[in-house]
């Protein structure tokens, strides 16, 4: 199935990296993660290979067991305004969660991104997985998963209603008449709902994309629901075609069912490619990279993903204890992934922890071979495009100056940015203001 729109790329740009060891390496700039002249670089990298979007992560606690990068990092929106300043064409996709933000706040600091980049602002919409969260904010605790997706269901509703508390021409500016706005064009929400009480109007007006983009990153039943009720972008993580086709058509399918049409939402799965000149020099990059690791690095990695489960209790040469269901009230969709994968493939503890820690994953190869993965998930249905998180500063170089000629030779991505907005890149229709809807209407 081909999809009508080019394929899409986005760039996770993670200082130190996303594994506990890669700090280490001799590339590895070990105070990328809090140096702004790391991600200046990193953000025009991307532009340079017309990526359509930065991508920054996020979360709200830290324990001593956090990798590297979690530590000591920027917040996202902050760090995506100055990166805008150094940007013109790149959209800037900023993580926030709505488990422990006030909805008006959100959607004001959003609506400014998106006003001082010029229509390039995203939101990744996330919930909050780790229950430690709870401790650094004062709301009586944390939200299990479903009220978690609840919480967001409604935060997204307000913010989305505050995004069009003017309508595009409000705004007169008429220094004769003296006429600033014009009153019949300015609206408020008046929201009164089981989660949040809010009255707008926001201080902020549209954008050029209308509002900004949103994305959402959960895979669970309630993650793909509010993905396809809501949200014009997924971020996921499968290590198979065949999953990724069947978490896509999924996904579409639940997005006609709410009414919408499947070319509103597109589907991102996260990748970190490996890129070499032979397969030889692959293997030798990945091994490199995972001997830096120890096996309790590994250990300690995937205990996050467990509300930082001691898993040095259990025999490393054995099957993958049973967990029961720890995991599932946190990272629900990946812990369930992690315990049926052991099963399926009668993985031991070490495995696990080692594919979790340093996968390899399936986009390891020659330029060549990339670019026919790539090619054969979006083509195959898997995938709209993919967010790029390269384990070195010169894996995404390798990425940008190999893998992405090949691309735009065969014509499946652009060869130059021909839009403004981060909307318009994605190719998703300019969201009409509700309040114009209903007037219309009448
Ligand atoms: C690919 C992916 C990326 C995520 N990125 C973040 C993130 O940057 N910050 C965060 O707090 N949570 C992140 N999450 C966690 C989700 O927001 C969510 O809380 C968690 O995955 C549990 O929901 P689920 O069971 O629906 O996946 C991510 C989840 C996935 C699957």
């Amino acid at each position: 199935m081909q999809s009508k729109r080019a394929l899409k790329l986005g760039a996770v740009i993670h200082g130190v990296g996303s594994s506990v060891s890669a700090w280490r390496h001799d590339e590895v700039q070990a105070d990328a993660s809090i140096d702004i002249d790391f991600y200046v670089k990193q953000a025009q990298r991307a532009e340079a290979g017309k990526f359509d979007f930065l991508f920054i992560a996020d979360g709200l606690h830290i324990t001593e067991k956090s990798i590297p990068h979690f530590l000591n990092r920027f917040e996202p929106l902050t760090l995506l305004s100055t990166l805008a300043a150094h940007t013109s064409r790149i959209g800037l996709v900023a993580t926030l969660s709505t488990s422990y933000s006030e909805p008006f706040t959100v959607a004001r600091q959003f609506a400014s991104l998106d006003q001082l980049s010029r229509g390039r602002a995203g939101w990744n919409v996330v919930t909050s997985p780790g229950e430690a969260t709870a401790a650094n904010f004062n709301r009586g605790g944390h939200p299990t998963h479903d009220n978690r997706y609840q919480i967001a269901e409604e935060h997204l509703e307000v913010v989305k209603g505050l995004w069009d508390s003017w309508e595009d021409d409000a705004f007169v500016r008429d220094k004769k008449s003296g006429v600033f706005f014009d009153p019949k064009k300015l609206h408020k929400l008046n929201h009164e709902g089981r989660y949040f009480n809010v009255a707008g109007p926001l201080n902020v007006g549209r954008s050029r994309q209308g509002r900004p983009i949103v994305f959402q990153a959960g895979s669970s039943d309630s993650g793909r629901k509010l993905a396809a009720l809501t949200a014009d972008a997924i971020f996921t993580n499968h290590e198979t075609l065949e999953e990724a086709k069947a978490f896509y058509a999924d996904v579409k399918r639940r997005a006609v069912e709410a009414g919408r049409s499947p070319d509103d939402i597109l589907i991102f799965p996260g990748i970190g490619p490996i890129i070499g000149d032979t397969e030889a020099e692959v293997e030798r990059k990945y091994e490199e990279l995972a001997a830096l690791g120890s096996i309790d690095d590994a250990l300690q990695y995937l205990s996050r993903f467990f509300d930082y489960h001691d898993f040095s209790r259990y025999p490393l040469d054995e099957p993958f204890p049973d967990l029961g269901i720890l995991g599932s009230e946190g990272f629900r969709s990946t812990t369930e992934k992690i315990k049926k994968s052991a099963r399926d493939n009668n993985w031991t503890l070490r495995e696990v922890a080692q594919r979790i820690s340093t996968p390899k994953g399936g986009f390891a190869g020659t330029p060549e071979q990339v670019a026919d993965e790539l090619q054969r998930w979006y083509e195959a249905g898997a995938a709209d495009g993919f967010i790029i998180g390269a384990r070195l500063p010169s894996w995404f170089d390798d990425f940008v100056e190999k893998v992405v000629p090949i691309l735009q030779k065969r014509g499946i991505y652009r060869s130059d940015y021909e839009h403004q907005t981060l909307r318009d890149h994605l190719g998703l229709p300019y969201p009409v203001n509700r309040y114009t809807q209903t007037s219309a209407a009448k």
